[in-house]
């Protein structure tokens, strides 16, 4: 999430990519061959397991690395925790997470702890990137296609569990994809020429789609039907487990999105779900976009969406 901004832009002209264009990170130029990409995330537990929230929390806080085209190196951890939980908990968070950084190729380097009533970690991640090979969230052009390369429905599945309704099938579907590095996904799209990417967290589908319309002054068209869902997420939503965020979402970003009569209630709900630990939201020409779907496969990436000419408008159609 990148909510929290200083006031005052920093003006600097090694600050390659900072805060006006809400980007997934900042980049920095060290050299004219080499970037410090850096970003930090923290969250409220999303599954039960500390071990597994470690892991969710890590690839979560990576991901904004993935995002812009970098490379992680380096992460220091942040928990807040009260001081009289069990201390295994925050042991299996610390393990989990720092597995995930290992499997990324990063070192965990450090981190701080506080005492806090509620419970949340993350990471604050470095990265290291090309000058020229940033893959920032405003630079799609029209003719191309957006890929998306994780099923959506996220927050549905937390709040399910929380509400302790989440069939077994439901749940490893969903750890599986939110403790899954988006590192091929970033590798792939910086071989085959992307134009742009952000990853899906907080706002949603709907709210980061929204970040690459206005900051790249285009026109980007969001097929409803073919977005990619979680197994349970539907029959979920009839039990009316949808967070508080996904209101949220819509509030924000409602107003500025034009949605096809055709989308049904339920679609919008799952377009407008807060996700953690998202996928990629590629943009990248149509010849280059086979590639890529060849390169990770067309259950990890998929089509959900294309770029036109345009001055910041987004659209959710039924079809497409
Ligand atoms: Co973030
Ligand atoms: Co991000």
């Amino acid at each position: 999430m990148k909510i929290l901004m200083s006031l005052t832009p920093a003006v600097d002209p090694n600050l390659l990519v900072g805060m006006d264009t809400w980007d997934d990170a900042a980049v920095y130029r060290l050299t004219p061959d080499l970037a410090l990409v850096q970003t930090v995330d923290i969250i409220t537990p999303v599954v039960d397991d500390p071990f597994v929230f470690g892991q969710i929390a890590a690839a979560n806080a990576l991901s904004d690395v993935y995002a812009m085209g970098g490379r992680p190196l380096t992460a220091m951890n942040i928990l807040a925790v009260e001081a009289c939980v069990d201390p295994s908990i925050p042991r299996e968070i610390l393990r989990g997470a720092e597995a995930k950084i290992k499997e990324s190729g990063a070192v965990v380097v450090g981190g701080h702890s506080v005492d806090d009533q509620e419970l949340k970690f993350g990471l604050s991640v470095t990265g290291l990137v090309h000058p020229d090979k940033i893959l920032r969230n405003s630079l799609a052009r029209p003719g191309d296609v957006l890929i998306l390369t994780k099923p959506i429905g996220t927050g549905i599945i937390a709040t399910a569990i929380k509400g302790g309704v989440v069939s077994p099938e439901a749940l490893e579907k969903a750890i599986k994809s939110m403790t899954a590095l988006n590192r091929e996904a970033s590798e792939a799209a910086l071989d085959f020429g992307a134009h742009a990417a952000t990853d899906i967290t907080g706002f949603g589908l709907i709210g980061h789609a929204f970040e690459i319309v206005r900051f790249g002054k285009i026109k980007a068209r969001i097929f409803a039907g073919k977005v990619p869902i979680l197994p349970g997420v539907k029959d979920l939503i009839k039990e009316g487990m949808v967070p508080g965020g996904t209101k949220r979402n819509q509030d924000h970003f409602g107003s500025q999105v034009r949605v096809d009569s055709g989308v049904s209630e339920e679609q919008k709900l799952i377009l407008f779900d807060p996700q953690t630990s998202g996928g990629l939201l590629i943009a990248i020409s149509v010849e280059s976009s086979s590639k890529l779907i060849e390169k990770l496969g067309k259950y990890l990436a998929v089509i959900v969406g294309d770029i036109r000419e345009g001055k910041g408008e987004l659209e959710v159609i039924s079809g497409g």
